[in-house]
């Protein structure tokens, strides 16, 4: 099979930047090069202090030892284009704003972008790899633009090899995936492009874990992935309702449901509600396929797993003014985290947005910190979640803080929507004394130590658990 040497990333986010620099960490006979529109986005990639543009543990380590030997940043994709065999294209595929499918298909505008400009550039033949998470059938269409446009003696591949890190864990889960899958047409020349990809991973992926198959089934295996992790955790959220109302503890009922091997032991972990760029838009996504294939009984199926996330988060605020005396005006609310999950500096769909925005339409002052998230991410993202909220009446609401003890301050209820393992480490009782009484904590993660924090004065109200 073709060996390939040279490789192109379209897309320079959470997916291109930490997959290409592991290829390139493990693979020191490759030259890969990522490319961007986004010049900010390149040149703190290319940052002499290495101020990545994003936050992954580990990630600064494998750009270090690459960056300038075998792995590249730049603005120029048309020189890329040119260069490259193996082309990524891993753009952002977000849930269209407007237009057909409006709030569930997704945008396909930047992929059919990348792809025709890799037609008009490309003088010689490419395999091109969908590393974006599409709708099934996209390849299709992808393959039809560049035949459409490409030169004489120009032949594309295109395969599909979907991502399946999670941000966070981006560099362990790239280093030892569970799987590598990838998909082609079941011709001769798409069998040997699928051979070539293969041959790349193969450097440090062992051959079992590197599943092969059609176009299709890689494409929607993607989102199915994704809609079953996110139906797991809508599963134990609705749990922890009935949880609340009888006295059972979520914690125990998942471990119990969890020691069946058949259902298995993680990503059972009760929450404020999932997160994320990609569970929301890409159920969405499944809804629609699902609708466009007029099987409307197998769309309604998945959007509850969104609709149920949607009522935890209402659910968790609710909760919150409930046991506030029913009200929150004019009370200071500290919120620890507002990354979706640990361990990233991400917000997109983080539930403390949701959260945030019910606190403030209660005219609450929020007291928010994160030890990753920038002030101009969080102004950037509460604005959005509330358009008719003038910025300088934002301002006088919300307090964004240095430090959790610093957020806790003066406040009368903390709560937590962010794992951050260092919320688990404050000095609880410092807290305490420098709260308003009763103080008030609610645990939205199942993070601390509920006996402990109540022996120390707290009122504590944890997802899943009764009111103690
Ligand atoms: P992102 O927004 O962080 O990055 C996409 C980048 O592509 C942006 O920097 C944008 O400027 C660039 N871009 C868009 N069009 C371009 C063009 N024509 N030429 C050059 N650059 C262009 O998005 P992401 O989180 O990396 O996600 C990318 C894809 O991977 C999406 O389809 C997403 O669903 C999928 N995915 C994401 C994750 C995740 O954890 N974030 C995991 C698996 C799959
Ligand atoms: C997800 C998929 O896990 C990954 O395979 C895919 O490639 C991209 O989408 P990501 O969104 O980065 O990854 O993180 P993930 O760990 O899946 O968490 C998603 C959300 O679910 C977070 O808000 C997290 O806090 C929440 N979650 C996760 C729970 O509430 N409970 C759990 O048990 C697990």
């Amino acid at each position: 099979p073709l060996k390939v040497t040279k490789i192109l990333c379209i897309g320079a986010g959470y997916v291109g930047g930490p997959t290409c620099a592991v290829i390139a960490l493990k693979c020191p006979h490759i030259t890969v090069t990522i490319v961007d529109l986004n010049q900010a986005r390149i040149d703190a990639w290319n940052s002499a202090d290495f101020k990545l543009p994003i936050y992954e543990p580990g990630l600064e380590d494998v750009v270090r030892q690459c960056r300038g030997r075998n792995l590249f940043f730049s603005t120029d994709v048309e020189k890329g284009i040119l260069d490259a065999e193996l082309i990524f294209v891993s753009v952002n595929t977000p849930t269209k704003k407007s237009g057909v499918g409006a709030g569930f298909a997704a945008d396909l505008n930047y992929v059919e972008l990348a792809t025709r400009q890799i037609a008009a550039v490309a003088t010689s033949s490419k395999i091109v790899v969908e590393k974006s998470t599409v709708p099934c059938r996209t390849a299709e269409s992808m393959r039809t633009i560049l035949e459409a446009n490409s030169k004489p003696n120009c032949r594309f591949d295109i395969l599909s090899n979907p991502e399946f890190l999670a941000e966070g864990t981006a560099i362990s889960d790239l280093f030892k995936p569970d799987r590598v899958l990838i998909g082609s047409l079941q011709t001769p020349e798409g069998k040997a492009a699928c051979a070539a990809l293969a041959g790349v991973y193969a450097n440090w992926v062992p051959e079992h874990a590197i599943l092969t198959v059609g176009l299709w089934s890689s494409e929607l295996s993607k989102l199915a992935a994704n809609a079953m992790l996110a139906q797991r955790i809508s599963s134990v959220n609705a749990l922890s309702a009935i949880c609340e109302a009888t006295g059972a503890n979520i914690d125990e009922v998942a471990n119990a449901v969890g020691y069946d091997s058949r259902v298995g032991p993680k990503f059972l972990k009760a929450s404020v509600g999932f997160g994320g760029s990609c569970f929301q838009k890409d159920i969405l996504n499944l809804v629609y396929l699902s609708e466009s294939l007029h099987l409307p009984e197998v769309a309604a199926y998945w959007r509850q797993v969104v609709e149920m996330n949607e009522y935890q988060k209402r659910r968790f605020s609710k909760r919150v003014v409930d046991t506030l005396f029913n009200t929150i005006t004019g009370k200071r609310i500290a919120v620890l985290g507002f990354a979706f999950k640990a361990d990233t500096g991400d917000t997109r769909e983080s539930a403390a947005i949701t959260i945030i925005r019910d606190f403030q339409s209660e005219r609450a002052f929020v007291n928010i910190y994160d030890p990753q998230v920038a002030e101009t991410q969080i102004w950037a993202d509460l604005a959005e979640a509330s358009p008719t909220v003038a910025p300088e009446s934002m301002k006088k609401q919300v307090k964004i803080c240095s430090s959790a003890l610093e957020a806790c301050k003066d406040a009368e209820a903390v709560v937590i929507a962010t794992e951050w393992k260092e919320f688990k480490e404050i000095d609880w009782a410092h807290v305490y004394k420098h709260m308003k009484k009763p103080a008030f904590v609610f645990d939205g993660r199942l993070l601390v130590d509920a006996a402990k924090l109540t022996e120390i004065g707290f009122k504590v109200t944890t997802i899943g658990r009764p009111a103690l």
